[in-house]
């Protein structure tokens, strides 16, 4: 989708006019239908629409102006226009025209600041994201005709300026989706790494490391979990030094377990095939490095991700076997399903100890028990320090990733307790499934203020109520972790 500002349009195939609840035009919006003889007005009253947030009224052929068609679209009521207002109002704007025929879409944001016009580019970025590249029988009516916006707004230079970050930050939804939606035949951690070596044309330094490297380290509950695959493990770490030299970094790490059948502890068939998405914590860290890399943030990160694929086989691990993590510790591998924590563990203490970080973030489709806990709409949030959690609860509610945070319990602590290892990976049945997930990997954290994001609910959606977020692969992270830096670690 191409985007492009302007301060006035001509002759536009569909014009979108922005309209507050109460029936009221936006800024230019009065004089769009002066021109049209009172026929957007009139249209209005005629339906139901009243300028409410996701509607849409569309006006074919006005009279006298210069347009194919005037698509009305709701900013709901005009004191609460907020950054979610306006996205919507661009997202559903564009859903509603984008089979029309037309190539180009006229925005009349005029009655938004520039800032907010920059927005609305952002939204329509999203909202047209498509994973069609398998589909090769597609009739050509349910193709999306539309390839550019042009955003009428009141400063072009402003726009620009403030659109830059943004579609920056679109760029790394964009690859994160990619990578979630990518079935697990094409996308196994050799591939995930190759393409998040690619990254390095945008300023990120990317270090790869292969199963020797992975053996020297230590990583054994990690490689525990790859070695019933025909695939190699991989480990990829992303750094992108855009603050103070020497500066300790801020560090995300994922969970990037590119097909998870279960192992041993076999998952039954149903559904089974959504397991191509358990790499969604993965793919976050690296679409926020992405767009970390792309806006030039002013800050030191670090993301690393554990690649592996999780397969039956002669050679997988078994229900039973005990593996001595990176940090020493032991681990009773009571489920082989349980494998995300198993790969984190590793990674956490890896990242640590390695970077020494200001706070560490992981991102994992950690567990199913937390779609039980919260729904589809939410991912757990559980941490160490309020200084780490607040700051994400916040930016989430500002990008519309909602997060609802959990308790680390002390005394679910003996649940995770082994009878002949330190830990065991599986916690007291299903009771507490996600926290005692959590507790699993809080033993591989030591000093370092920690979150980690269960996301296993939000990472992929089947109908999304969301127009900046069409069905499938979400990217669910990268805007929540990307504006809590921006907010939190690249204010001063
Ligand atoms: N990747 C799954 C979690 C998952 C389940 C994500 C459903 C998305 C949808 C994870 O590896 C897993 O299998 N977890 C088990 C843990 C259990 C064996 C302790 C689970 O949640 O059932
Ligand atoms: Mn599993
Ligand atoms: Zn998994």
């Amino acid at each position: 989708m191409k985007v492009e500002f302007v301060s006035a349009a001509g002759a536009a195939e569909i014009l979108v006019v922005l309209v507050h609840e109460g029936r009221k035009l936006a800024g230019t919006g009065a004089g769009h239908d002066k021109a049209a003889s009172g026929s957007l007005v009139k249209a209005m009253a005629a339906s139901r629409f009243t300028g409410r947030s996701d509607s849409t009224l569309t006006v074919a052929s006005p009279v006298g102006v210069d347009a194919g068609s005037i698509v009305l679209s709701g900013l709901g009521e005009a004191d609460k226009v907020d950054d979610a207002a306006v996205e919507t109002a661009a997202g559903t704007a564009y859903h509603a025209v984008k089979l029309s025929g037309s190539a180009a879409l006229t925005f009349d944001a005029t009655a938004l600041s520039p800032e907010q016009a920059a927005r609305a580019g952002f939204a329509v970025r999203l909202a047209a994201y498509r994973f069609d590249k398998y589909r090769t029988k597609q009739k050509p009516e349910k193709i999306p005709s539309l390839e550019m916006i042009r955003i009428i707004t009141t400063d072009v230079k402003a726009a620009q300026a403030a659109f830059a970050p943004m579609s920056a930050v679109a760029d790394g939804v964009l690859f994160a989706r990619d990578l979630v939606a990518e079935p697990a035949n094409v996308l196994y951690p050799v591939e995930f790494a190759r393409r998040v070596k690619a990254l390095e044309s945008l300023g990120l330094e990317v270090e790869i490391l292969g199963e020797a490297q992975l053996k020297k380290l230590g990583m054994r509950t990690l490689l525990a979990v790859g070695q019933g695959s025909r695939r190699d493990s991989q480990v990829a770490i992303m750094k992108w030094n855009g603050g103070k030299k020497g500066d300790q970094p801020i560090a995300f790490v994922g969970k990037g377990v590119t097909f998870d059948t279960g192992g041993i502890s076999l998952k039954q068939p149903e559904g089974m095939e959504d397991m191509k998405w358990d790499m969604g914590g993965a793919a976050a860290v690296s679409g926020l490095m992405h767009a970390l890399a792309g806006r030039k943030a002013k800050v030191n990160a670090v993301g690393v991700i554990g690649l592996v694929e999780n397969m039956p086989d002669g050679d997988a691990q078994r229900p039973g076997d005990v593996v001595i993590s990176m940090s020493g510790q032991s681990v009773e591998v009571i489920n082989t399903d349980a494998e995300g924590r198993l790969v984190l563990a590793d990674c956490l203490w890896y990242t640590q100890e390695r970077f020494k970080p200001k706070f560490m973030i992981d991102l994992a489709t950690l567990t199913g028990a937390i779609i039980v806990s919260l729904g589809m709409d939410y991912a757990g949030v559980f941490s160490n320090s309020d200084e780490v959690a607040n700051p994400i609860l916040a930016a989430g509610t500002k990008v519309g990733e909602n997060f609802w945070r959990l308790p680390l319990p002390p005394q679910y602590e003996k649940h995770i307790d082994s009878p002949i290892a330190d830990v065991k990976n599986m916690g007291n049945g299903r009771a507490g499934a996600s926290i005692t997930a959590a507790l699993f990997l809080q033993r591989f954290v030591n000093e370092t203020p920690w979150a980690h994001l269960d996301i296993a609910a939000t990472a992929w959606v089947n109908k999304s109520t969301r127009a900046t977020v069409p069905d499938g692969a979400v990217g669910f992270g990268v805007r929540a972790l990307d504006r809590m830096v921006a907010d939190t670690y690249e204010a001063g």
